[in-house]
């Protein structure tokens, strides 16, 4: 069994089994490409791939994704192999932090995960938002979220670590927004999809009742001015019932340390 970079004539024998993975589907075909170029898209093979995994580095954190096992093959640990191929690349660059997404209800892949000895960090809920047009009032655009205030955010389905450099590029490009009416504010970056047209990716710190109601109105507004089709918000918290919010789903950030 052989892990390797993938290569252009992988693509067809890894989307022949990468297509119903899920009740809903699956969306390597999306990303395959982006992926692809980006590097780090790990194959596994007997005679022909039969799984991947991707692996996204960014400063002293890998982010494992997409990973999949042909059916035929698993259970016979590999993607496990996978993972730790992808993790000794993270070591080889001093990185000491990995982390994966897995949602709440697959459990293989949440056993997998620990087995590799990976805990359950944080779990975020995933809610979609329908355009609307409507009206909000004190939404301000600076940053007033503190250095290590947050752990992450949301770009393109990678938690990514907020640290101050984030934090200044997301600030300088007026991608955080805030709700500052009385209680808790709420806070939320904004970040457009580099997979999906027309999608908005939202981060949502939430705050008290009448911030998160505010901030969810100025985005649906937001989505309709600006055509988006899809809101999709990431939020640890529970969001409060909001005419065209719809939870979908939970999903554990599983973190290992490295060493
Ligand atoms: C989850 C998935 C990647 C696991 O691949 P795999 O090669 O079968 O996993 P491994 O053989 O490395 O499993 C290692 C351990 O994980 C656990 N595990 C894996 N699959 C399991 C299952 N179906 N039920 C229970 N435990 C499971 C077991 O502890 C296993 O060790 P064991 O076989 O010695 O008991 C594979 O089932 C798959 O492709 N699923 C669909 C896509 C998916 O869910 N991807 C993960 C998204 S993050």
């Amino acid at each position: 069994m052989a892990i390797r970079e993938a290569n252009s004539s992988d693509k067809s024998h890894i989307l022949k089994f990468c297509k119903n993975t899920f009740s809903w589907g699956d969306y390597i075909k999306d990303v395959w490409n982006y992926w692809f170029s980006e590097g780090n898209l790990l194959v596994i093979e007997r005679n022909t791939p039969i799984g991947i995994c991707h692996a996204f580095f960014s400063k002293n954190q890998v982010w494992l994704e997409g990973i999949r096992i042909h059916p035929d093959f698993r259970r016979k640990g590999l993607a496990s192999q996978l993972i730790k191929k992808a993790e000794s690349l993270a070591i080889q660059k001093q990185i000491s932090i990995s982390h994966m997404l897995i949602d709440a209800q697959n459990k293989p892949s949440i056993l997998m995960a620990q087995n590799l000895h990976y805990e359950i960090y944080q779990t975020w809920n995933f809610y979609s938002l329908l355009p609307e047009k409507k009206s909000c009032d004190e939404i301000s655009f600076e940053s007033r979220i503190k250095e290590n205030e947050f752990s992450h955010y949301v770009k393109s389905w990678r938690w990514l670590p907020l640290d101050q450099k984030a934090l200044f590029s997301l600030d300088s490009k007026n991608c955080i927004i805030n709700s500052t009416k009385k209680g808790k504010k709420t806070q939320a970056i904004l970040k457009d999809s580099e997979h999906f047209k027309k999608t908005l990716i939202v981060t949502l710190f939430a705050g008290s009742k009448n911030n998160n109601v505010n901030l969810l109105s100025y985005l649906q507004n937001f989505g309709f001015e600006k055509k988006y089709q899809r809101l999709q918000i990431l939020t640890k918290e529970m969001l409060p019932e909001f005419k065209n919010l719809e939870y979908k789903i939970s999903f554990h950030l599983m973190k290992k340390l490295l060493s």
